[in-house]
Order: C-alpha cells, then sequence, then structure tokens
C-alpha cells in the first residue's frame, strides 16, 4: 500500500469511527472527546485532587481561584474517551464559576450539559464531578489553613 492509499485508508477509517460515535454520543460528548480542553495539571494550582475510580481510571483536576471565583481549572486522565469528555466538560463548566456555583457540578449536572451518556458510561461523569469536587475542597482548605500547602 502507498502513502496516498494508507492516507484514504486511516480517512476512511476515521470516519467511520466518527461516524458510529455519532450512534452513540452526543455532539458535545465527541467535541470534547476529540478536543478536551484544559487538559494539564498547574504546579502553581490553589486546590488539587485526584481520584481512582472503581474501574481503575485516574482523574486529576486543579484549580486557581481569585476573590471565590475559579479562574482555571484543568484536568489529566488516563481513562477511555468519555472519562476525557467529562473532565473537559466539567472544566469547561466550572471556569468563570464562584465555588458556590462550581458545588452545583454534579454527575447529573455534567449528563444533562453533555446531553446524556449511555448507561455504561455514566460513571465517568461521576468521576469527573466527585474529583472536582474534592478539588474545590482541597482548594477552600488550602485557604483556611495556607500552611497545609507547604505538606503536600
Ligand atoms: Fe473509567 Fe469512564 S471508563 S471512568
Amino acid at each position: 500500500m502507498g502513502d496516498s492509499e494508507l492516507d484514504k485508508f486511516a480517512e476512511k477509517t476515521q470516519a467511520e469511527i466518527i461516524r458510529e460515535l455519532k450512534e452513540i454520543y452526543s455532539p458535545v460528548v465527541i467535541d470534547h472527546w476529540l478536543n478536551p480542553r484544559n487538559w494539564g495539571i498547574m504546579n502553581d494550582a490553589d486546590g488539587y485532587a485526584k481520584i481512582t475510580g472503581p474501574c481503575g481510571d485516574t482523574m486529576e483536576f486543579s484549580i486557581k481561584i481569585k476573590n471565590d471565583r475559579i479562574t482555571h481549572c484543568t484536568f489529566d486522565t488516563d481513562g477511555c474517551g468519555t472519562t476525557i469528555a467529562c473532565a473537559s466538560i466539567a472544566a469547561e463548566m466550572t471556569i468563570g464559576k464562584n465555588i458556590n456555583e462550581a458545588r452545583k457540578i454534579n454527575q447529573a449536572a455534567l449528563l444533562q450539559y453533555c446531553g446524556g451518556l449511555p448507561d455504561e458510561n455514566k460513571h465517568c461523569a461521576l468521576l469527573a464531578s466527585n474529583t472536582l469536587q474534592k478539588t474545590i475542597d482541597n482548594c477552600l482548605a488550602n485557604k483556611q489553613e495556607p500552611w497545609r500547602r507547604l505538606y503536600e
């Protein structure tokens, strides 16, 4: 197979994969799956948390806060496409919100925002929201007791 034939094969395969994804997932999920936003962990974050879900995937979030408003939110995960999509969506939903508003980002809110997920993927949204909420807990604890960060 020549290079151009290989390219055509790869394009066709990619198109087939996307067609199959569209049969299962919403456009929002596919968009965040294929083009995740805010991926990476900040070294100078105000809050950080990492959780390993029952499936064995890990997720991390880091946030920065200014005057009670979350200015930055980033994630990392070794999970599958829906896990990546849920984390990316959670980060996007969080940026610009104050703490009270961000506290409302739970599994149901993520599922509503992304247009739903198949039953077997709903736990990905739970892992994302649990990790995000633990990150906010860590941020608030650091704010109350700044010395804590010296021991982390
Ligand atoms: Fe593990 Fe989605 S498959 S969190």
